[in-house]
């Protein structure tokens, strides 16, 4: 299979998993995220497929992941952690998720009441947010409730089941944030108004995605960590 890209030592054809990518390579998550391109839920597809589905150019795609990855920042290579440190590393993602979801909630509330008129869109994402918070609530509680602990114990036996339902809960979640994505404009506004002024009325606007599409971020990285990480340590081949 021939080469397309060779970026930050990861040889990339047109079968190279996207979740590889996404993971091996900073700022490629979000260039995939942009792109639409489910990178987490459809971790193993082929990049040649992802793009294909959104018909994106894959030369082109892999130049915009290279140009992230020049200023994006390094971490740690969660693949190679142990199971432990990976378990402890997804429960910072729950931590950020239970301090961020009020906020925006809140954030979404305030806006759908002061600009609800002038942008219909944001009375639908104040209709939706409650059910698509309750949602991750449950999903939190049942991995911690039902997930870690045997995880802590060693007994990871009898656990297809549960871990089939979080995997499809997962693709629930992005379901949930392509329809955000949809409603605010590809958080275009965030590159409109990369500089907004103080008396802006899309400040607040711009506030809200920003905070949005950094949630969308998290919530992707943590999905990816279980879906293609931690379950299939458990699960061989699930
Ligand atoms: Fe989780
Ligand atoms: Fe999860």
């Amino acid at each position: 299979m021939t080469t397309l890209a060779t970026i930050n030592n990861l040889v990339i054809t047109r079968d190279t998993p996207a979740f590889i990518i996404a993971s091996a390579i900073p700022g490629a998550a979000r260039v995939f995220t942009r792109n639409r391109m489910d990178w987490c839920c459809k971790g193993l597809m082929s990049l040649g497929n992802h793009c294909a589905e959104v018909g994106a150019d894959p030369i082109a795609f892999l130049e915009e992941i290279a140009d992230e990855a020049a200023s994006a920042p390094t971490g740690p290579n969660w693949a190679a952690k142990s199971t432990p440190e990976l378990v402890a590393h997804i429960l910072t993602f729950h931590e950020a998720h239970r301090r961020d979801l009020p906020e925006l909630s809140a954030m979404i509330t305030e806006l759908a009441v002061t600009q609800g008129e002038r942008r219909p869109v944001l009375r639908e994402l104040a209709a939706a947010f409650p059910t698509f918070m309750a949602e991750t609530y449950h999903h939190l509680e049942m991995e911690e409730r039902d997930l870690f602990p045997p995880i802590a114990a060693g007994e990871t036996a009898g656990l297809a089941a549960l871990i089939r339902r979080l995997r499809d809960e997962h693709e629930g979640h992005d379901h949930r944030l392509v329809a955000f994505r949809d409603w605010c404009e590809d958080y275009r506004t965030l590159r409109r108004f990369a500089y907004p002024l103080p008396n802006d009325p899309d400040r607040p606007i711009n506030a809200l995605h920003l905070r949005l599409e950094g949630f969308e971020a998290d919530l992707m990285e943590h999905m990816h960590l279980e879906n293609n990480l931690l379950f299939p340590r458990l699960q061989p081949g699930a």
